[in-house]
C-alpha cells in the first residue's frame, strides 16, 4: 500500500486543483527544494487575519491587538514543539537567511576576534557562506572548510580533522540543498562542543522533510524557512539555546524589542526572543507558518520522509536506464536528484523541461563552491515533496528520453 494518498493530498492545494499549466501542459512541480505549494489551510489562516483579525501585535490595549499577541505566542508554541524546543528559544525571522544573518551579526560579530575560525563546507548554500565571509572580514576571523568525502558528504571524521582550538563557530547544513545528504549534525555538535565551538545548523532542507529534535541534536542554533514547508514566503524561525540567545545582540533594533530609551542615547532591550523581533512582525506569515506546521503534522513527518525516500529510490532506478544521464547523488537520503544529460547544458535542458510543463532547477543552486567538487559547471536538480508521485517522475524520465530530439531541432 502507498505510504501517502497523493491524489487526496493534492485536493488541499489550489496550485493543483486550479489545474495550473506551464507552456499549455499540466504542471509537474519538481522544484520543492526551492519552494513548495501552500494548502488551503495556510491560505485561510492568512486570509482570516486580513479579513477579520487585522491589528498590530504588542502595541494595543484593545481586543484585536490582544488576540494577535495571543495567537503569535500560540504560533511560537507550535514552532517550539515542532523543533522540540522551549517557546522562549524560538525567534520569528524572515526565513533561514534571516536567521543565519541574525546569528552572524548578533552572535558571531560580538564573540569572534582575529585568529578565530569559522568552519563551513564547500557544499553550503550562499546563505550559510556569505554572512560568515562578512563576519570574517569584520572580525579578522578566518574561514576554514571541512573536506567533503568522495561522495560530497560532510562526515564527523572530516569535521574532526578540520576543527582546532581556534574554531569558534561550526555552521553546516543538516541536509545539503544540492546533493541531499542528511548529515549527522548530532555528532557535529558533540565535536564542536568538545573544542569549545558552537554548532549552527542550516535546517532549510531538513525541517520540511523529517522530525527535528534540537535538544537531541544539541545544536546551539537551528534555522528554517516557512516557504519550504508549505508555509508563506517571508517567514521562518530561528531556534537558539536560551543561554546563547541571551548572549546575542539584536541584529535589527526598533519598535517592539526595547524596554525604554532616552535622549542621552541609553536604551534597554527586552529579553529573547522579543529582543530579536523589531518592527511590525509578519503576522499573517506567522499564522500561515503555524497552519503549515499543523498541516505537515496531520500528514505525519515520518510518512513524509518515507514517501520522499521511496520517490528517490524510484527515480534513481529509472535513471539507471537513461544511458546519457549522470547522477551526482544516487546514495543520498533526501528526495533530491541532481543530474546532467550528456551533451546538453543544464539550463538548456531545464528550458526544454519547461516546454513539457516540468519545473526543475538548473545551475548552481546557490551553492557556488560545489561545482568544482562535482567537476561540472551546472547541474539539473529535481526535488520532491509529499504531494509528488511516481507519475511525476515518469513524466520527467520520458522527457529525458526525448531530450536530444527536441534540442537537436530547437537549440543546436
Ligand atoms: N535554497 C533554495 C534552493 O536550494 C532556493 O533552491
Amino acid at each position: 500500500m502507498a505510504i501517502l494518498d497523493v491524489e487526496k493530498i493534492r485536493q488541499d492545494f489550489p496550485m493543483f486543483t486550479n489545474r495550473v499549466q506551464m507552456q499549455g501542459k499540466p504542471l509537474v512541480w519538481l522544484d520543492n527544494s526551492s519552494t513548495t505549494f501552500k494548502p488551503r489551510q495556510v491560505l485561510e489562516a492568512m486570509n482570516r487575519y486580513y479579513e477579520f483579525e487585522t491589528s498590530n501585535s504588542h502595541r494595543g490595549d484593545y481586543d484585536l491587538s490582544y488576540q494577535a499577541d495571543l495567537k503569535i505566542e500560540e504560533a511560537r508554541k507550535c514552532v517550539a514543539s515542532f523543533l522540540g524546543a522551549k517557546e522562549k528559544e524560538i525567534v520569528f525571522t524572515s526565513g533561514a537567511t534571516g536567521g543565519l544573518n541574525l546569528v552572524a551579526y548578533g552572535y558571531a560579530l560580538r564573540h569572534l576576534k582575529e585568529g578565530d575560525e569559522i568552519l563551513i563546507s564547500q557544499a553550503e548554500h550562499a546563505s550559510n557562506v556569505l554572512p560568515w565571509f562578512e563576519i570574517a572580514k569584520l572580525t579578522q576571523a578566518k574561514i576554514s572548510y571541512v573536506s567533503l568525502d568522495e561522495e560530497g558528504r560532510v562526515t564527523p571524521g572530516n569535521l574532526e580533522k578540520a576543527i582546532n582550538e581556534h574554531t569558534k563557530i561550526v555552521s553546516l547544513a543538516h541536509v545539503g540543498n544540492v546533493l541531499g545528504y542528511t548529515h549527522d549534525v548530532k555528532a557535529f555538535a558533540a565535536i564542536a562542543h568538545q573544542h569549545g565551538a558552537i554548532m549552527v545548523v542550516d535546517g532549510a532542507q531538513s525541517a520540511p522533510h523529517m522530525k527535528i529534535d534540537v535538544k537531541d541534536l544539541d545544536c546551539d542554533f537551528y534555522v528554517f524557512s516557512g516557504h519550504k514547508l508549505c508555509g508563506p514566503t517571508g517567514i521562518g524561525a530561528l531556534y537558539g539555546k536560551y543561554e546563547i540567545l541571551d548572549q546575542t545582540a539584536p541584529f535589527l533594533s526598533g519598535g517592539g524589542m526595547n524596554v525604554k530609551f532616552s535622549c542621552d542615547g541609553q536604551a534597554s532591550f527586552l529579553p529573547p526572543p522579543l529582543r530579536f523581533e523589531a518592527g511590525t512582525q509578519n503576522v499573517a506569515g506567522i499564522y500561515g507558518l503555524k497552519a503549515a506546521i499543523e498541516y505537515l503534522q496531520s500528514i505525519g513527518l515520518d510518512k513524509i520522509k518515507a514517501h520522499e525516500e521511496e520517490l528517490k529510490r524510484y527515480a534513481i532506478e529509472k535513471l539507471k536506464d537513461c544511458p546519457k544521464v549522470t547522477v551526482y547523488n544516487a546514495s543520498s537520503e533526501a528526495g533530491i536528484v541532481t543530474f546532467n544529460i550528456e551533451g546538453i547544458f543544464a539550463q538548456d535542458a531545464a528550458t526544454y523541461f519547461n516546454s513539457k510543463g516540468i519545473a526543475v532547477r538548473s545551475g548552481q543552486h546557490c551553492a557556488k563552491m560545489l561545482p568544482s567538487f562535482l567537476n561540472t559547471v551546472a547541474t539539473l536538480r529535481a526535488s520532491f515533496y509529499f504531494y509528488n508521485s511516481t507519475k511525476d517522475i515518469d513524466i520527467l524520465i520520458d522527457a529525458i528520453n526525448h531530450a536530444e530530439d527536441y534540442l537537436d531541432a530547437y537549440f543546436i
